[in-house]
């Protein structure tokens, strides 16, 4: 392990693909950055299984399993654990608590594909955000990344990327084009961290 690089805990619950972004981002030494563990609420989550491929720890951690209370308290014996210098959420669809918010206040990152403020806050993920900006009419989307605080989508804004999407014919389009921006935002973002080009605080 290098000195300064910086560690990463990446929380997601399906597919995973931001997360491969990521890896791929490290792998090719643009990012100086180590994945410390990967944490899903989903069993079956994609981004678990690349974890496991990538001899990366994998953590299942699903509040039905608990009560409240020992849920936050496995999660936060997990982050004590392996102390990870971010949080870095990507498509993570549970409400992290706010102990744990407190405890990793401005060092929690999430990815948002759309322009916040608009189409975000509860309910607002997957093609429900897609679908609004198409209905909406609108001729631009794009990537937002954010700190994460105590309400969905409200934290400071970090980054933003616009995307045209006056050539998309349905939200399945608008989806494929951000998805495929997404994958870029992340890893650019963490590099800036990384630099000390962008100041969390
Ligand atoms: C992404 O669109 C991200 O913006 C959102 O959830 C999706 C996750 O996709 N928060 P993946 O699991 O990284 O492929």
């Amino acid at each position: 392990m290098k000195l300064n690089e910086l560690t990463l805990a990446v929380f997601a619950s399906g597919r995973g693909s931001n997360l491969q972004a990521i890896i791929n981002s490290i792998e090719a030494h643009e990012l100086d950055c180590r994945i410390c563990f990967v944490l899903s609420n989903n069993s079956d989550s994609g981004a678990l299984e690349i974890a496991r491929e990538k001899n990366i720890p994998a953590i299942h951690l699903s509040e039905k399993k608990f009560f409240a209370e020992t849920f936050e308290i496995s999660l936060l014996k997990v982050l004590e654990d392996y102390r990870p210098d971010l949080i870095v959420l990507a498509g993570y669809m549970k409400l992290i608590p706010k102990v744990v918010i407190e405890k990793y206040r401005n060092r929690i990152l999430n990815i948002h594909p759309a322009l916040l403020p608009k189409f975000g806050g509860k309910g607002m993920y997957g093609m429900t955000v897609h679908k609004s900006v198409f209905e909406s009419k609108e001729k631009y989307s794009g990537v937002s990344v954010h700190l994460v605080n105590e309400n969905y989508d409200e934290g400071k804004i970090l980054y933003q990327e616009k995307i045209d999407i006056s050539d998309c014919n349905s939200p399945e389009e608008i989806a494929t084009k951000v998805l495929k921006v997404e994958h870029t935002v992340y890893p650019k973002v963490l590099k800036l961290i990384c630099d000390n080009k962008l100041n969390l605080n």
